[in-house]
């Protein structure tokens, strides 16, 4: 069994990262993940909880953060998002080129034929033309091997540095079973993942010291590692990405075993008997009766009762811990203007770091209300808990500062208010994405396009 799909032989040729390329192959495989594509809504969930803006003022998040979609959409997505600006040559634009990593069977392509150190090399434009096709069959599989061509593929890493993380937490890949391996290669992208300034900003899975919220923690604090520098307060912050399967771990099922792919990629019997993986990974309520139903006797709506119910409650935790961060960063800010100084606010600055990272691990691995709910709100404990240590060490500061009043929030209601608290010039932001998106897509799709001709 290999374990990367570098490890395939020369004579095999390059990777094709075309998901089409596959079509006549595996018609099942492909049509099912082709209709990830139906899941095609977008939600902005800045507009839902314009606390957010604040929460990661002076960040590319507080520009724009839609909520996930369809594997087919991520390149599109990537493309238009505010976060990634709008570079009009090689080397311009705010994102490095790590941003390419967990969108496209390309990405793998690129790093076999120019090594890691030429992919993490720079921008994110720079490799615009290169990275055209949407998260597919290369990402999971060998595409080469035999085994692929006789339709029994073994499932493969795509990415070198997911590698190196499993074996940091001494779970190498190709020793892994079966089903562990059905969790991890969705672990290739739904983890807590950083870029290392140091080497070109190429991607690492904070996992050394293990993937539990506090170790990670630890992790960044050893390491001095922020990601920005609060606008605000002034904290060094961390954001977490998406750490869905440190947190699936830790979960009922994921101590069972019971492996994403068990409930996003079951298996499905054809009328002709026939059984094949459905690959339309989306929501498991969708096909109950294949996914949640194998193992459980209660109803579809029984099941679905419970989950809502666990959503309202973390989303309920979120929100009280949203409010006590909120206040610290303006409390902090306050301090700040009221002459604080570092050596005062070093330990309030460290307290507002942890509350929000925590806030962020339990929130940003969508689905956690499904996957790890008491996890979540444990977690939203402890971060409300730093919140808490953060605001009486501030109002204490404060005092001896002469204030004594409340600090007044501005008003950020709405998503467009939060952003204008900030000073955020989102109607230059919006037409310089605009611009790029009609003027240097259609200039990376034809390179693509070109290139794809000769495979
Ligand atoms: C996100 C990961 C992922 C992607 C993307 C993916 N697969 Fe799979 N594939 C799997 C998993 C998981 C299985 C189940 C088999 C296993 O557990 O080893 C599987 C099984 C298969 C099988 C074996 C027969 C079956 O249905 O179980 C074929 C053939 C296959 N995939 C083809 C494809 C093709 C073609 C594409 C692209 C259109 C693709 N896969 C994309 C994860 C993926
Ligand atoms: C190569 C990276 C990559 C791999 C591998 C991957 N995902 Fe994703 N996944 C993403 C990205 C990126 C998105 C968001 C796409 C967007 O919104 O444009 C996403 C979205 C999703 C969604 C939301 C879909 C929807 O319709 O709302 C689910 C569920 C999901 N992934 C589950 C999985 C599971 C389960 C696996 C493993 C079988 C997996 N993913 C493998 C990167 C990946
Ligand atoms: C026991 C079943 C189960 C397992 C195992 C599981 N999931 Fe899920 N997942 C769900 C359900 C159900 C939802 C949708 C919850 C809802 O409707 O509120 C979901 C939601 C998601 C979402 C959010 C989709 C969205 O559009 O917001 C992502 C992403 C996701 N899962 C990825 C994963 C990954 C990655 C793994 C493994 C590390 C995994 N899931 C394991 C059942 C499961
Ligand atoms: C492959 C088998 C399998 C599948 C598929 C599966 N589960 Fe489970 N589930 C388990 C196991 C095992 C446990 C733990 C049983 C125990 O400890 O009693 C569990 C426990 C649970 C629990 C109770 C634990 C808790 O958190 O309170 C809920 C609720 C649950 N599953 C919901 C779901 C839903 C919803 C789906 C479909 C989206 C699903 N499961 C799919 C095997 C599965």
């Amino acid at each position: 069994m290999s374990a990367s799909v570098f490890a395939a032989p020369e004579e095999k040729g390059l990777i094709d990262p075309r998901n089409d390329a596959y079509e006549e192959q595996h018609p099942d495989q492909y049509h099912s993940w082709r209709a990830t594509s139906e899941s095609e809504h977008i939600e902005d969930a800045l507009a839902e909880d314009p606390n957010m803006v604040i929460l990661w003022a002076g960040y590319g998040f507080a520009k724009d953060y839609n909520k996930a979609r369809g594997h087919f959409y991520a390149v599109d997505d990537v493309r238009q998002t505010l976060r990634t600006g709008a570079p009009q040559d090689e080397s311009s634009g705010p994102m490095p080129i790590a941003c390419w990593s967990c969108k496209s069977p390309d990405v793998g392509r690129v790093i076999e034929e120019r090594g890691e150190d030429g992919y993490f090399d720079g921008k994110w434009a720079r490799l615009g033309n290169q990275i055209a096709n949407p998260i597919g069959c290369a990402d999971c599989h060998d595409t080469r091997s035999d085994e692929f061509k006789n339709g029994e593929p073994a499932l493969a890493l795509a990415k070198p540095y997911v590698e190196r993380a499993f074996q940091a937490i001494n779970k190498p890949f190709e020793e892994q079973s079966r089903l562990d391996q059905q969790a991890s290669v969705c672990g290739q992208c739904h983890v807590e993942y950083y870029f290392v300034k140091s080497e070109k900003n190429a991607v690492k899975f904070p996992w050394d010291m293990g993937t539990s919220v506090e170790e990670m923690e630890r992790y960044y604090d050893a390491l001095g590692f922020k990601d920005w520098t609060h606008k605000v307060s002034k904290a060094p912050m961390l954001k977490a990405q998406h750490p869905g399967y440190e947190t699936w771990r830790e979960g009922i099922h994921g101590k069972n075993k019971v492996a994403c792919v068990d409930c996003h990629m079951p298996k499905v019997t054809k009328e002709d008997g026939t059984v094949y993986t459905d690959h339309k990974v989306g929501n498991p309520f969708d096909r109950f009766e294949d996914t949640c139903a194998n193992c459980h006797t209660q109803s579809k709506e029984q099941m679905r009762e419970i989950v809502s119910t666990r959503k309202a409650q973390v989303l309920n935790m979120k929100l009280t811990a949203e409010k006590q961060i909120v206040a610290a960063h303006f409390e902090a800010g306050e301090a700040w203007k009221a002459g604080a100084t570092e050596e005062e606010m070093k330990d309030i600055l460290q307290d507002i770091r942890h509350a929000q990272w925590r806030w962020d691990y339990a929130i940003a691995s969508h689905g956690v209300h499904m996957h790890a709910p008491e996890v979540a709100l444990e977690v939203l404990g402890t971060a409300v808990d730093k919140a808490a240590d953060a605001r009486t060490k501030l109002v204490r500061l404060l005092a001896k500062k002469g204030i004594t009043d409340p600090v007044e929030l501005p008003d950020i209601s709405t998503k467009l208010k939060a952003q204008q608290a900030l000073g955020m010039d989102m109607d230059t932001m919006n037409a310089d994405k605009k611009h790029f998106l009609e003027t240097v897509i259609p200039q990376w799709e034809a390179e693509a396009e070109k290139r794809e001709a000769t495979y």
